[in-house]
């Protein structure tokens, strides 16, 4: 079985494509290294035994999708990561993402559509639901107006999906929303590669727990959680890894009950930042250097999974503990560092 992984150089999808090698999927990635480094697929031959097949091509580029579906006719799957996620970015640079995010994911149905039977999964977000009414959240949770342009695109992302496997009923989709992935691969071998400042809070605690910055910031401890800081829900990259095969495979062997489906992917147990930090002087034996400021504008108070959907419709669980997570992500940061 032949899988096209987009963006499969980046965090989840170079995991991503490790798990389908150990599984005995044979992968080809598209990337174009705006966010990652070509050296990740040494990361996934070391772990794998197996190079996978890699094209440098940008996905905005209609002709060259083109020229790779041409030259591929033969995928039994598209797992599709390629995108840009910073939400701040998106703030600032919207067409930036909408073009990437939708032009390109348009690009790929096309080629799909056409198709005699096509499986796709997608890469969605618990940014979705921005702050649900209830918690945890279900996948039946109301998708409220997006807060941020890359929201945006996620709630459209899935739109164009839904409203595309309407009228072709051999494209068979899922959408996976996932919550806060983090961690490396158990090997070390590969792992997330941020750059510039971490958007997302467990890089910039081991940043600061190496050295890299001075302090990390938590915004507000005067929530209405038990500690007063915010709580979000982590998910071990691996777990998350190996919720895209299991999908991937309910489509191929044609067990999904509708041709498009939606799963929440987290662990069903939030972590309130002080936690989060607590878990990481754990693991490190450091202390982290942290101060309480003011609230952030925007800032949900609490976003965590309801994950039964996938663990009874899927049978996939997350196995991975907080501190588990934490461990990997550290020993990666004191990889990486000393390089
Ligand atoms: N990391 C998270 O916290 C998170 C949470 C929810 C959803 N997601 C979604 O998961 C997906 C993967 O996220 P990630 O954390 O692995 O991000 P990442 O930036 O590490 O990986 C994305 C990869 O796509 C590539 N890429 C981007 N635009 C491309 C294009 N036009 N053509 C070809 N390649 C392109 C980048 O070079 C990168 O390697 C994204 O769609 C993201 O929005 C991520």
């Amino acid at each position: 079985m032949k899988i096209l992984v987009t963006g499969g150089l980046g965090f989840i999808g170079s995991h991503t494509s490790v798990e389908l090698q150990q599984k005995g999927y044979e992968v080809v990635i598209i990337d174009n290294c705006s966010n990652a480094s070509e050296e990740v697929l040494d990361g996934i031959t070391a772990i794998t035994g197996k190079k996978p097949l890699f094209e440098k091509i940008d996905l905005r580029n209609k002709e060259d999708v083109s020229d790779f579906f041409q030259r591929h006719s033969d995928l039994d799957g598209v797992i599709h990561f390629a995108a840009s996620k910073a939400v701040g970015e998106s703030v600032d640079k919207p067409l930036l993402y909408y073009e990437n995010n939708l032009g390109t994911l348009v690009y790929l149905l096309q080629h799909l559509s056409k198709q005699k039977k096509a499986h796709f999964i997608f890469s969605s977000s618990c940014t979705v639901y921005c702050q649900a009414d209830t918690m945890p959240i279900t996948e039946d949770a109301p998708v409220k107006p997006a807060e941020s342009p890359y929201g945006n695109t996620k709630q459209i992302g899935e739109e164009i999906i839904q409203d595309t496997c309407k009228v072709t009923p051999h494209l068979h989709a899922i959408s996976l929303r996932y919550f806060n992935p983090m961690g490396a691969h158990p090997s070390i071998e590969i792992g997330e590669l941020p750059t510039g400042v971490p958007q997302n809070l467990v890089p910039f605690i081991t940043q600061t727990g190496i050295g890299m910055r001075e302090k990390l910031s938590v915004f507000g401890d005067d929530y209405p959680t038990e500690d007063g800081t915010c709580i979000r829900e982590y998910i071990h990259v691996v777990d998350l890894a190996k919720a895209h095969v299991v999908a991937l495979k309910r489509l191929i062997e044609g067990k999904n009950e509708k041709n498009y489906e939606v799963f929440n992917v987290g662990t069903g147990t939030g972590s309130s930042v002080l936690e989060v930090i607590h878990s990481f002087e754990k693991v490190s034996g450091k202390k982290l250097n942290y101060q309480i400021v003011g609230r952030r504008q925007g800032d949900v108070i609490k976003a965590f999974a309801d994950t039964a959907k996938a663990n009874s419709t899927l049978g996939w669980k997350a196995q991975s503990t907080l501190d588990e997570a934490m461990l990997s992500a550290w020993q990666w940061e004191q990889k990486i560092r000393k390089d």
